[in-house]
C-alpha cells in the first residue's frame, strides 16, 4: 500500500549556473556540485558545520531557538526558476487510493482508530495540507503538522518540544508553507546544501550523523516510523543509532515505553480485545537503509541515495544540469533507467512488479488472517473462553504480529526498497499469527 499518514522559473536576471559531475565515487554516486560565483547569498541559515566523512555528503543541523522564520517555496520561484517549476509538478501528481475500500480488512485491524475510516494513499506533495485537512480522522494536536509544512518546523525550532501539544487548530492559522523548501535546505538554498530541520531524526541517528547520506537523512526527515511520546506528545523515534533501526529492535523499544499511568504504549486500544495496538508509519528510511538492501544497507551492492533514484538529473533546454524536485517513481524516468540503471537491470520495471506483486498478495492474505484472528479472540473473550495471563500473552502476540505486517503494508514501495527486510517482517508476521491461533485453541 501506497501511503503517507495524511489519508499522507522565468527570470534570469540572476544567473543559475551550476556545474554538476556525476561521479561515481568509491562505487557511490553522490554528487559533486559546484555552484557558480554568481549565485547571491541566501537569506541567513541557521546551521552548524559538521565534518565530513569520506564517500557520504554529510548534512548540516538546523541550529534551535533562532526566531527563524520560512522563506516560502513560491519566493523561489525566481532564483530558482529549474528546481521551483519540477517543484510544481507535483501538483500533477493527485490521484489517490482509499484503501479502506481496496482492502476491507484494515478496518478490522484498525478498528478504534482514525485509519480505519479513511485512509488515503500518498499522493504530490504539495498535497500534504489539502489532504491532512480532508482525512475524516479528528486532528487533536499540532503534531500531526509535522511532516506537513515548514511553518510547523520552524515553530518547532524555535520553541521546542512544547510545540507539539498545541491544539491542532491553534496552529491551523499559521500554515503559510505547505510543503517547503525549508524541510531540506532551511533558508540556505545556495548549492543544494541540504540542512535536518526535523530535530527528532537527528536525535535518532545520533552519532550516525555524518555516516548517511544528506539525500537520504532529508528523506528521512518524514518517510520514517514515529511515535508521539506519551507524555510530551512530541514526534520521536524509537531507536538511537543506526545499529538499532531494525523493526525488531523498535518493538522492542516500544513495548518497553510507558505512558504517565504506567500502561504498556500504544497507539490505541481495541476494545473488542483489549489489545494495546501500534500503528506503523511509512519507514521508507527504515527499510531502505536497513540490513538486506542492495542500494541502501551496510552491506549495500552498489550505495545509492533516495534522490538518486527519486530525483533524477535534468537537463535543462539551455543545457544546464539540475536536480528534479518532481518526487515520482524512478520507473518514470526512461534516461535514468538507460543511463544508471541498465547496466545491471534490464527489466527493472518487471522486476519491480514481481517484487511488488508476490508483496501485495502476501501482506494481503496475513491482513486477512490477522483480521480473523481479531474476530476470534473478541468472539474468545465475550464466551470467557480465555482469561488471566493466557488473554495477556494472547494480546502481546497479536500486537506483535499486526507491528511486523503494518512495517510492510504502510512502506510506500511495496517490498521494493528492500525485498530481504519486507521477507523478515512478513515471516515475523506469520510467524506470532501461527502463535496465537494456537494459543486460542
Ligand atoms: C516534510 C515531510 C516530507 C519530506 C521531507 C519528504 N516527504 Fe515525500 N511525502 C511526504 C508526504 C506527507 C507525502 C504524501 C502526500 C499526500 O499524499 O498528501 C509524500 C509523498 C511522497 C511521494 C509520492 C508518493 C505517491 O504515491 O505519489 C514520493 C515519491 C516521495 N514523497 C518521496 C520523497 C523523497 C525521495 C524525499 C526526500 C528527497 C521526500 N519524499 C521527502 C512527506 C515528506
Ligand atoms: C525533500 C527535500 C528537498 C526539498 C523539499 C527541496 N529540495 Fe532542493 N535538493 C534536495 C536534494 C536531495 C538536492 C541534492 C541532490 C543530490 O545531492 O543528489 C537538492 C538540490 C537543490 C539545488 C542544487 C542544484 C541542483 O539542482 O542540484 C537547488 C538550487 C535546490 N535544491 C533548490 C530547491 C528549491 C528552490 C526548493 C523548493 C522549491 C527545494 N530545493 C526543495 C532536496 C530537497
Ligand atoms: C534504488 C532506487 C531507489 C532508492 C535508492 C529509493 N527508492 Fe523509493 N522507490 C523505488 C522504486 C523502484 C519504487 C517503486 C516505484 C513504483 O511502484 O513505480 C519506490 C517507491 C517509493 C515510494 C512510493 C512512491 C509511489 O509512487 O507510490 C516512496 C514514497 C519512496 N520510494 C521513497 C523513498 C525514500 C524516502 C527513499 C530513501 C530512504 C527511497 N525511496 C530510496 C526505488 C528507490
Ligand atoms: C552495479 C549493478 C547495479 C546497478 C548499476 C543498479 N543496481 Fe539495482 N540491484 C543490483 C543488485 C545486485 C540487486 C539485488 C538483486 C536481487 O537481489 O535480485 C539490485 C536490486 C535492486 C532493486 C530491488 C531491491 C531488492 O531488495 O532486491 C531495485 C528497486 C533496484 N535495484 C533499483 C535500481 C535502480 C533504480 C538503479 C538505477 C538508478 C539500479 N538499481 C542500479 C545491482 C545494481
Amino acid at each position: 500500500m501506497k501511503h503517507i499518514q495524511s489519508k499522507d522559473w522565468q527570470f534570469y536576471a540572476i544567473v543559475l549556473a551550476f556545474s554538476v559531475v556525476v561521479g561515481l565515487i568509491t562505487g557511490n554516486m553522490n554528487k559533486d556540485k559546484v555552484p557558480s560565483a554568481a549565485v547571491p547569498a541566501q537569506s541567513e541559515t541557521a546551521a552548524a558545520e559538521t565534518p565530513a566523512a569520506t564517500g557520504v555528503t554529510v548534512a548540516k543541523r538546523a541550529e534551535t531557538g533562532t526566531g527563524v522564520t520560512v522563506v516560502k517555496a513560491d519566493d523561489y520561484a525566481e532564483q530558482y526558476p529549474l528546481q521551483y517549476t519540477s517543484y510544481r509538478m507535483n501538483d500533477e501528481n493527485d490521484e489517490v487510493v482509499e484503501y479502506t475500500e481496496a482492502n476491507p480488512y484494515i478496518q478490522k485491524l484498525y478498528e478504534g482508530y482514525g485509519f480505519a475510516h479513511s485512509y488515503g494513499s500518498a499522493r504530490g506533495h504539495t498535497y500534504v495540507i489539502t489532504d491532512l485537512s480532508a482525512t475524516g480522522r479528528p486532528h487533536k494536536l499540532a503534531n500531526c503538522y509535522t511532516c506537513k509544512t515548514s511553518s510547523f518546523t520552524a515553530k518547532v525550532l524555535n520553541d521546542g518540544d512544547s510545540a507539539y501539544a498545541m491544539a491542532f487548530d491553534d496552529f491551523t492559522d499559521s500554515v503559510e508553507d505547505p510543503f517547503g523548501c525549508f524541510h531540506c535546505h532551511a533558508n540556505g538554498v545556495g548549492d543544494g546544501t541540504i540542512t535536518v530541520t526535523h530535530g527528532y531524526l537527528t536525535n535518532a541517528v545520533a552519532d550516525d550523523f555524518e555516516k548517511i547520506d544528506a539525500a537520504n537523512l532529508s528523506c528521512g526527515q518524514c518517510h520514517s516510523e514515529y511515535y508521539f511520546d506519551p507524555e510530551t506528545k512530541a514526534t520521536s523515534f524509537a531507536y538511537k543509532g543506526l545499529a538499532n533501526m531494525t523493526p525488531d529492535l523498535m518493538l522492542e523499544y516500544e513495548n518497553n515505553l510507558t505512558d504517565s499511568e504506567g500502561n504498556m504504549f500504544a497507539d490505541w486500544v481495541d476494545e473488542d480485545t483489549g489489545v494495546r495496538k501500534l500503528k506503523v508509519q511509512h519507514p521508507e528510511f527504515e527499510t531502505f537503509l536497513g540490513e538486506g538492501s542492495p542500494h541502501g544497507g551496510p552491506n549495500a551492492v552498489m550505495s545509492l541515495t533516495c534522490a538518486d533514484c527519486h530525483m533524477p538529473q535534468k537537463t535543462a533546454d539551455d543545457g544546464t544540469v539540475y536536480t528534479s524536485h518532481y518526487w515520482v517513481s524512478p520507473l518514470d524516468d526512461q534516461d535514468l533507467l538507460n543511463n544508471t540503471c541498465a547496466k545491471c537491470h534490464k527489466d527493472l520495471a518487471s522486476e519491480v512488479a514481481a517484487i511488488q506483486k508476490e508483496t501485495t498478495d502476501r501482506e494481503n492474505q496475513l491482513g486477512e488472517a490477522l483480521a480473523q484472528l481479531d474476530s476470534d479472540l473478541a468472539a474468545a473473550i465475550a464466551e470467557g473462553r480465555i482469561e488471566g495471563q493466557d488473554l495477556e500473552d494472547i494480546r502481546m502476540t497479536v500486537r506483535n504480529a499486526q507491528w511486523f505486517w503494518d512495517f510492510v503494508y504502510v512502506e510506500n514501495s511495496e517490498g521494493v526498497h528492500n525485498q530481504q527486510l519486507t521477507k523478515h517482517c512478513l515471516d515475523k508476521a506469520e510467524e506470532y499469527i501461527k502463535q496465537a491461533n494456537a494459543m486460542l485453541q
